[in-house]
């Protein structure tokens, strides 16, 4: 039996796990690792924690004794999107990685607007300049710690860097490159435009592969720390949305998912390159060879739900503990209770500012509507709604953009909420479905290796022979009519409030000044 080993290097932690051909989970491990706030607002990792992590992941697969180094037929790495991982001469790390998550580079954003054009960089990298993503990363260290950006001689993206200490190459793959601001998205390689407009020279940058193709073998260095066999094929992988979408089946024109973790992503597979002009969601290269794919980020999906339990509900968490039960189960039961509307109450998700479709991370959450009539009950109702809203506005740029898939699957820990999972049918029109198993990225990761060492014919292939679905919820005809008239007010709240949000910044700013 030969089996494929799946690496996801998340935000909180990295997952490894061994899969059978048949795509099904043999041994699964996360190891955690700390992430760095040296500044409101910042968010950095270092790199050798990831790969200590990776590397114990890895021996405890091994050890659960469902395999050997050598039944393994091949790697595949998945990864936390646009973080910058900077290496000198001899591949040694210069200064923690910045985050995906990380909000320092707005004025080198503007900048890099400036220099390449607002509509040619949208047109170029199927993007505009987003605080998230890589370049604007790259020109803040240049501008701020010039003694580093001297030393560096290669700039990775995080799963990159573990490729880097397992195969000793350098490479990243055609989606993750799609979110760094730099490359011509339509004709998969760097832009040489967008780079000569920065000043970067293209040296730093490591070639571009599809994600299926092999980028490097295990070396003996790596093999003796991990256990693994030397000269085991690693193939380039994928962003860790691009190995959800391979993990869930969203490999074909038809099928899509929403996943509601930490943040909400809305992705559609495209074969063929659409942008939205206003940059309101991304357009980003596939997983699958010479295809493309839509995606929106909102930043505080799941996150939102988290906020209002350990803000509010420390009754719910003591009740869950003692019936020994999950506190979001309660939450589900008491929003269940409440109808469709939140008794007239509508909340705005932007506890963290927002990214898509809005653009603005000066934006806050709102409770809109808010009486002397409601209960705590309502306003749960409406978190849970307003983070469907949010989804759902997302989803309807992708339908104007002319992506329209047949099947929603849902994913991450907000799929396993019934209601949840209700209220996005109810809001799509659309049947939600979802799959078997919970490893999405390690498993989508693990099957481009499947591909990159022809176990599968093609990732579509493999996403065929290992991708089990089931319909979990149908639209409620009259549910989604009612929902209709809160949605479009719902809409009607963000222009309403946009300059308002502007004061509030305007008033952080100076509290801040003045602390
Ligand atoms: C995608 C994005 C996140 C990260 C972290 O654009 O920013 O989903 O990939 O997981």
């Amino acid at each position: 039996m030969r089996y494929l080993l799946g690496i996801d290097l998340g935000t909180s932690g990295a997952k490894t796990a061994l899969f059978d051909e048949a795509g099904d989970t043999v041994a699964a491990c996360t190891q955690e690792y700390p992430l760095l706030q040296p500044k409101n607002g910042w968010a950095e990792q270092a790199p050798g924690d990831w790969w200590q992590a990776v590397v114990k992941g890895i021996r405890e697969v091994l050890a659960s004794g469902k395999a050997n180094g050598q039944d393994i037929a091949g790697i595949g790495l998945s990864g936390q999107m646009h973080g910058l991982v900077m290496l000198d001469g001899k591949g040694r790390v210069i200064r923690p990685a910045i985050l995906w998550c990380d909000g320092r580079t707005e004025k080198q954003c503007k900048m890099i607007t400036q220099a390449v054009g607002a509509e040619r960089l949208i047109q170029l990298t199927g993007n505009p300049a987003l605080a998230g993503f890589t370049a604007g990363k790259i020109l803040w260290v240049r501008e701020n710690e010039p003694e580093h950006y001297a030393r560096c001689r290669q700039v990775l993206l995080p799963k990159d860097y573990i490729r880097f200490c397992l195969t000793g190459k350098y490479a990243t793959d055609v989606t993750d490159a799609s979110g760094t601001n730099l490359m011509d998205v339509r004709r998969r390689e760097w832009s040489g435009e967008v780079l000569r407009a920065l000043d970067l020279d293209e040296a730093l940058l490591p070639p571009i592969y599809e994600s299926c193709q092999i980028a490097g073998c295990v070396t003996q260095e790596a093999a003796e720390v991990t256990g693994l066999i030397e000269g085991t094929p690693v193939v380039a992988g994928a962003g860790d949305n691009a190995c959800a979408a391979v993990g869930t089946g969203v490999v074909t024109s038809e099928r899509a998912f929403t996943t509601i973790g930490t943040s909400g992503v809305v992705y559609a597979h495209s074969r063929d390159f659409h942008v939205d002009a206003e940059g309101r969601i991304h357009t980003f290269c596939a997983p699958v060879p010479g295809e493309y794919a839509v995606m929106s980020c909102t930043l505080a999906a799941g996150l939102s739900l988290r906020w209002f339990k350990d803000t509010l509900c420390g009754e719910e968490a003591k009740d869950a503990a003692r019936q020994k039960t999950n506190v979001y189960k309660i939450l589900d039961q008491q929003a269940q209770a409440v109808p469709a509307g939140a008794r007239e109450l509508l909340f705005l998700p932007y506890l963290m500012g927002e990214r898509s479709p809005l653009l603005n991370e000066k934006s806050r959450g709102v409770f809109f509507g808010l009486s002397a009539i409601h209960t705590k009950k309502d306003m749960l109702r409406s978190v849970m709604e307003g983070v469907v809203y949010s989804q759902r506005a997302c989803f309807e740029i992708m339908v104007d953009m002319g992506v329209i898939p047949d099947k929603m699957i849902v994913c991450g820990g907000g799929g396993s909420s019934a209601l949840w999972r209700q209220m996005l049918a109810d809001n799509y029109g659309r049947p939600i479905w979802q799959v078997d198993g919970q490893e999405g990225p390690a498993k989508g990761a693990a099957l481009l290796a499947g591909t990159g060492v022809q176990i599968y014919r093609s990732v579509p292939d493999a996403c065929k022979q290992t991708v089990h679905d089931h319909l979990k919820a149908a639209p409620n005809i009259s549910e989604g009519r009612k929902y209709e008239k809160y949605y479009m007010l719902y809409r009607s709240l963000y222009p309403a409030l946009k300059s308002s949000f502007d004061s509030l910044a305007k008033l952080r700013e100076h509290a801040a000044e003045k602390s």
